[in-house]
Order: structure tokens, then C-alpha cells, then sequence
């Protein structure tokens, strides 16, 4: 295998066998060892305090600069879990804002389409109200008839653009703050997570496709069943055949945490074969194409990391394969699983090849995953058990679920 050029923080040695067992819960003795209740996937109560504690008040990715066709664009995002509609503009300088997608006037949904060029102004379908790229109000049709500014409980036509919402992009992400009174900034959200990628190249990536798969499942099980490599060398066919070799496994074929980090409300983990190397297809038509190693020449921390962006997001690099979900509850037991795949820009032919075909063997590597969230949520709903219990190589399954716990916690009080 090619040595990665530059490591951020290097993977650590195999453990022996004596420090193998319990050893995260050795690390991070504060997430304990007790099982995780049932009743978080399936209340509605517990559902209305992510809705208004998390997604209420998180900052939350809802896309990329990819969204967007060029400077003077726009796309459409809807919130189903806050009932909010967002337009989203990149304008000619190319500053992204978000709004609420309402227009000022009589509260009308303004922009139908999902995505495009800018017009002169977003105007309203309904009495024709036009805004600028910037949110401001710029036209009212028969505007002498209004009562702009006239006394205290009328607006003036300045107080009447479109409502901004709270908008920071992170290397080419865009995030949102639906909660209009919070002042913690998208980096200190991101807290030590933002810097530990700080010098990543992503715009060396380009957004390549992107599924929108609806889930009958909770949100969180579709995070908790991405959020561990505990089932691939069990679900099969296809994690046995396509899993099998790009995971750090003991010698009983058993998959192994190579890493494991808290960083702040979010988590990384890695697993490589550095460990035990076995060759997959995928890797050798990879190596046969790039004589020097392209597959491990970006500078991250393994071939296989992991990370989980509080609350809903997942930042995950396989090699130079970039993907990230985002996981959006409807209602406690439907959610959307959005998946996009980033890959480097193509220089011959032969990565485009190498390209596809590891979209279309993830795609049907999810495909098997998603079978899998319903059938779980289907166990957890029959209220069999109250409880379940995780293994210390689920330990990012534990860490969530406390971090969810606290941050609620937190935003009762607050
Ligand atoms: S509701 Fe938009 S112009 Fe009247
Ligand atoms: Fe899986």
C-alpha cells in the first residue's frame, strides 16, 4: 500500500490483545457501560424535545456550495421537522444568505421552484410583492395604498424584506440556525471537530450524485446503524464482500476501531486495514489505474474515517471518496437519508470508470442498509424490550446518545 503523503493526527498501533478488550470504555470511562433505552426511538414526547431542543436550536448543514448553479443562484430547502421553508441565495458576490421562504406581505410561500438562476427580483405568485438577492423588499404593486411606517405597529417598507435566518458556510457548507435569539457561532459549534479539518482540501472535491432515500425508520437509527462497523462482516452479501478488506478486523475476522474520538458534541472514528492488509477489488482496479497509490493521497487520517456532525450530519472519506449523509426526521418514525458522494475531478478516463463504479457499489451497499433501518425500527416498536444494549466497538452509538441527552439538557435550562 502507498503511504499517505501528510496524516493529520496518525492513526494509533494496533492494541494488543491484554489492551484490546473494553478499550474505549477505557478512554472514556464517562460514557459508562449501561444499555440505551427504546423508548427514545418511539415517543412523541421524546420527539417534540429533539424537535424544539436540537433542530430548533443546532446549527444544522443543509447543503453545499455544489447546490448552488453559480454566483446569482438560489435553491429551496425544506425543514420538515421545524415546518420551515428556506430560500437560499448565492448572489452575484457570491455571499450566501437564507431566508424564511415567506413572503412579507400575506405570508405566501414566495419561491415554488426548487432551484435556479436569480430572477430581477423573487416575486410573490399572489399580489406580486419583489425581492432583491439580499432579502430586501424592492417593489409593491399599488404601493400608495399601504400604510408603511405610519405608526408604531406598521412597518415600515424597510422592516419588510424577506426574515434572514442565521447562515455560516464551512468549507463549502452551508449551514443554518433556525433559533433567532441564539449568538453561538458555526465555529464554536464545530468546536475542535471545524479544526482538526481545517486544512482538508475540499474543493479539491466535487459533488458527483446524490440519493434522497425515504426511511421508515427514526432518524436516530438510521445515524446509530451507519454509526458503527460492528454489522459488516455479518450483513450480506454485499458489506461482507465490498467491507471485507477496507476494515482494521482481529484475528477472528471480528471489525476493529482503529480510532475512536470525542471532539466536543460530535465524533470521528477510523478503521483501516493497516492492521491485517487484504486487497478488495475495488482497491486493486484502483492500484492498477494509479501505479502511484491515488487512492491514499489526500491527507486524512485512514482510508476509512467517520465523522458524526451534531446532530444529523455525517462527514465520511473512504480513500479519496468523500460522502456525507444528513438524516431528517418527517415524524418520529419517518425520516429522509440524504446521501451524496464527492469525488476528486476526473484526469483520465480511467478515474472517471474507477468513480462510477464505487458510486453505484455504495449505492448498493446503503440499499442493504436501508432494508435493514425498517426492520429495526419494526423491533423497537413492539416494545419487546425497554432496553438494548451496545458493545464497546459501538461506543460512537453510546457517545451520541449521551451527547443528545446533555444538549437537550442544556437547552431546557437555557
Ligand atoms: S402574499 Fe405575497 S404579495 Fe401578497
Ligand atoms: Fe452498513
Amino acid at each position: 500500500m502507498t503511504e499517505v503523503k501528510e496524516r493529520i493526527n496518525p492513526p494509533l498501533d494496533a492494541p494488543d490483545a491484554a489492551e484490546e478488550q473494553y478499550r474505549w470504555n477505557r478512554r472514556y470511562p464517562e460514557l459508562g457501560t449501561g444499555p440505551i433505552t427504546t423508548d427514545r426511538f418511539l415517543s412523541e414526547e421524546h420527539f417534540e424535545r429533539e424537535r424544539k431542543l436540537v433542530f430548533g436550536k443546532s446549527w444544522l448543514n443543509i447543503g453545499s456550495v455544489h447546490d448552488f448553479s453559480g454566483n446569482g443562484s438560489f435553491f429551496v430547502r425544506d425543514i420538515a421537522v421545524l415546518d420551515v421553508s428556506l430560500l437560499v441565495v448565492q448572489d452575484e458576490q457570491g455571499t450566501v444568505r437564507a431566508f424564511h421562504n415567506v413572503c412579507s406581505h400575506r405570508g405566501n410561500k414566495l419561491v415554488w421552484e426548487k432551484s435556479g438562476p436569480c430572477p430581477y427580483l423573487f416575486a410573490c405568485r399572489f399580489h406580486g410583492w419583489g425581492y432583491k438577492q439580499d432579502g430586501a423588499l424592492a417593489s409593491v404593486p399599488d404601493e400608495g395604498e399601504f400604510h408603511f411606517g405610519s405608526d408604531d405597529k406598521n412597518p415600515g417598507k424597510d422592516g419588510l424584506g424577506m426574515v434572514p435566518v442565521r447562515t455560516e458556510v464551512w468549507k463549502g457548507f452551508i449551514f443554518v440556525n433556525l433559533d433567532a435569539s441564539g449568538t453561538d457561532s458555526l465555529a464554536e459549534h464545530l468546536g475542535p471537530l471545524g479544526e482538526s479539518l481545517k486544512d482538508f482540501p475540499f474543493d479539491a472535491l466535487e459533488l458527483r450524485h446524490r440519493y434522497d432515500v425515504s426511511d421508515e425508520a427514526n432518524w436516530k437509527v438510521i445515524l446509530d446503524a451507519q454509526n458503527e462497523i460492528y454489522h459488516l462482516p455479518m450483513l450480506a452479501p454485499l458489506h461482507r464482500f465490498l467491507g471485507g478488506g477496507a476494515f482494521a478486523t482481529n484475528e477472528d475476522g471480528y471489525t476493529r476501531l482503529l480510532d475512536f474520538e470525542r471532539l466536543g458534541l460530535h465524533t470521528v472514528f477510523t478503521s483501516d486495514s493497516d492492521i491485517e492488509w487484504v486487497d478488495t477489488p475495488m482497491r486493486t482496479a484502483v492500484a492498477k489505474a494509479h501505479p502511484d497509490g491515488g487512492l491514499t493521497t489526500l491527507p486524512i487520517r485512514g482510508p476509512f474515517v467517520f465523522h458524526v456532525l451534531f446532530p444529523n450530519m455525517v462527514l465520511g472519506f473512504l480513500g479519496d471518496f468523500m460522502f456525507t449523509y444528513n438524516v431528517w426526521p418527517e415524524s418520529v418514525d419517518k425520516s429522509v437519508w440524504e446521501i451524496r458522494m464527492h469525488f476528486p475531478r476526473p484526469d483520465t478516463l480511467a478515474d472517471r470508470v474507477i468513480h462510477d463504479l464505487m458510486k453505484v457499489r455504495f449505492r448498493d451497499l446503503l440499499c442493504e442498509d436501508v432494508t435493514g433501518h425498517a426492520a429495526l425500527q419494526v423491533g423497537l416498536k413492539s416494545r419487546a424490550r425497554d432496553v438494548f444494549v451496545v458493545g464497546d466497538q459501538e461506543v460512537q452509538i453510546r457517545s451520541f446518545h449521551q451527547n443528545l441527552d446533555e444538549y437537550m439538557e442544556r437547552g431546557n435550562r437555557g
